[in-house]
């Protein structure tokens, strides 16, 4: 831990100067959602829009993430949290940086969602709820991950033998048991828009 010796620079040019240099505000657009949800799929949808759009974005997720940075953690209740802490720290960073960071993380704890929140400023943290009724997601069972956690081959699996606590305030929901991806992005980036311009 680091003590209380560690004090903090000011430096002069800020996200505000930052964020005037690139035209627009910057914050976190964060997915969450059971595994199958579709959060990577609408990440990657609404950066495509972002981008075309003119805007600098960058995508967090398991496999920038978990491959590097988090490579230590499993998916025990620990490390999980763990796992969001930082990522929550690194959006902070890249927010800082000018960037409007985009994350598709399961992210199944309430209290770390809105500890992330508070980390952030206000109008900083887009909480985008990925519903999708679990059946529908074992169905898809994209990464064949949902078969093993049945045989008990993988333990600790969201939704089978770890819990996934719903958000209960997120800035927007989409279902995508419902909706196309990208029926779910024109909803996304309609609601996103105010977030871009108010300085
Ligand atoms: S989180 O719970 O810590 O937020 P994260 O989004 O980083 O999870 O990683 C979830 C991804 O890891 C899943 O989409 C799945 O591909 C894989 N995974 C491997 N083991 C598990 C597990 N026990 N529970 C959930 N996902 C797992």
């Amino acid at each position: 831990m680091a003590g209380n010796n560690i004090i903090p620079q000011i430096h002069t040019v800020t996200k505000h100067e930052r964020n005037k240099l690139l035209g627009n505000r910057s914050f976190v657009v964060w997915f969450t959602g059971l595994s199958g949800s579709g959060k990577s799929t609408l990440a990657n949808e609404t950066e495509m829009r972002l981008n075309e759009l003119g805007y600098l974005t960058y995508i967090l997720d398991g496999d920038n993430i978990r491959g590097g940075l988090n490579k230590d953690l499993a998916f025990g209740e620990e490390d999980r949290r763990e796992n969001i802490r930082r990522i929550g720290e690194v959006s902070k960073l890249m927010v800082d940086a000018g960037v409007i960071v985009i994350t598709a993380f399961i992210s199944p704890f309430r209290e770390d969602r809105d500890s992330v929140r508070k980390m952030l400023g206000k109008n900083e943290f887009i909480e985008i709820f990925v519903k999708c009724p679990i059946d529908k997601c074992e169905e898809r069972d994209v990464k064949g991950l949902y078969k093993k956690a049945r045989n008990g081959e993988i333990k600790n699996f969201t939704g089978i033998d770890s819990p996934y606590e719903e958000p209960e305030n997120p800035e927007i929901t989409v279902d995508t048991g419902l909706h196309t991806p990208e029926e779910s992005t024109d909803i996304i980036m309609e609601k996103i828009e105010p977030f871009l311009n108010n300085q």
